[in-house]
């Protein structure tokens, strides 16, 4: 008789015969002896090569590692939808107990993340949206109010409510990303209001990029003899118009304002002057991990997670590094 089968009969012979069914349960999830049953979890990440993607792959496995129940397991879609789609494919196929993604884009991942959730597989869909309805949940920030706090400060950099005068260069993230499109409407739900307000330059798709922010600067600098303020869509945007300005000669005289609030990086640039204020975005792979065990669990847990934010400006910046 094996160890195993050992073990299994002196259980069942000390256990009455209502326990056996409980205690074989228990001893086939218990694999090897005491260690405990494996969720397997597959994560569907869009690109690691921004900062806040880094971070947010680290609160992820942070708190996996507080779970030794959980194996999670990271695919980098390497910024591509094609690539994204296969791996998720990939999960589906591994009938994976919980699958997370943060899309590249919605239209393009839709499909797959459907195909997942009728799969039956409970799907987290975090940061950036997907159309329709069918996943488990969504969890994020509120973009659109993270816009319109942003679009507050543009204001008040500008003169205030009534009184702002200025040019204004928005720097957009990428036009298939729902992030963009709040971060935009949410903004300007409030300049709109100003009419002394200019929006100069084209409407560039610069897709997160400080690379492509930074040309995309460089261009509206050279067409632009008057800048006062620039709304990035996120830090690196607003980091790389910075340096555009700044290689121009011209970054004195206008104000930056980002959004993600990373503390070793927009923080920072806060903190040392170069951006006027950013809002924290709290990365949603924690909370993600946290929300599928609670499922896996039996609980009933709602359809859209919302993660706060916070500004972060010149007068609070210091305090808030300290604390994060
Ligand atoms: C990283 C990022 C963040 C931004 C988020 C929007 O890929 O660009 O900087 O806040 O995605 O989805």
């Amino acid at each position: 008789m094996d160890s195993q089968r050992r073990l299994l009969v002196a259980g069942l012979a000390a256990v009455p015969l209502a326990g056996a069914a409980g205690v074989l349960g228990t001893l086939v999830s218990a694999s090897a002896f005491g260690q405990q049953k494996k969720y397997r979890f597959g994560f569907s990440q869009v690109t690691t090569v921004e900062p806040w993607r880094v971070q947010f792959n680290k609160d992820m496995k942070a708190e996996a590692g507080k779970h030794p129940e959980v194996d999670l397991v990271i695919a980098d879609a390497g910024d591509r939808t094609d690539k994204q789609n296969a791996d998720m494919e990939n999960f589906i196929a591994q009938k994976m107990d919980a699958i997370f993604i943060s899309p590249k884009e919605s239209a393009g991942l839709t499909g797959v993340v459907e195909k997942a959730f009728k799969a039956g597989i409970p799907v987290f869909v975090l940061d950036r949206e997907v159309n329709g309805n069918d996943y488990t949940q969504f969890i994020g920030g509120d973009n659109v109010q993270i816009g319109r706090e942003a679009g507050s400060f543009v204001v008040k950099l500008l003169g205030g409510p009534g009184h702002a005068q200025g040019n204004l260069v928005e720097v957009w993230g990428g036009f298939g990303a729902q992030p963009a499109h709040d971060r935009h409407d949410g903004a300007f739900s409030v300049i709109s209001k100003e009419p002394g307000i200019k929006l100069v330059g084209e409407r560039v798709d610069c897709d997160w990029k400080q690379d492509k922010a930074y040309e995309y600067m460089k261009t509206v600098l050279r067409v632009n003899s008057k800048i006062d303020v620039v709304y990035g869509h996120n830090d690196p945007m607003a980091y790389g118009a910075y340096l555009a300005a700044k290689d121009a000669g011209r970054d004195k005289s206008i104000k930056f304002v980002g959004i993600d609030g990373l503390p070793q990086e927009g923080a920072t640039w806060v903190e040392h002057g170069l951006l006027a204020g950013t809002f924290m975005y709290p990365t949603p792979g924690a909370e993600g991990i946290r929300q599928a065990l609670k499922l896996l669990h039996g609980e009933k847990i709602p359809k859209k997670v919302t993660l706060p934010t916070q500004g972060i400006f010149a007068d609070n910046a210091k305090a808030y590094i300290a604390s994060h």
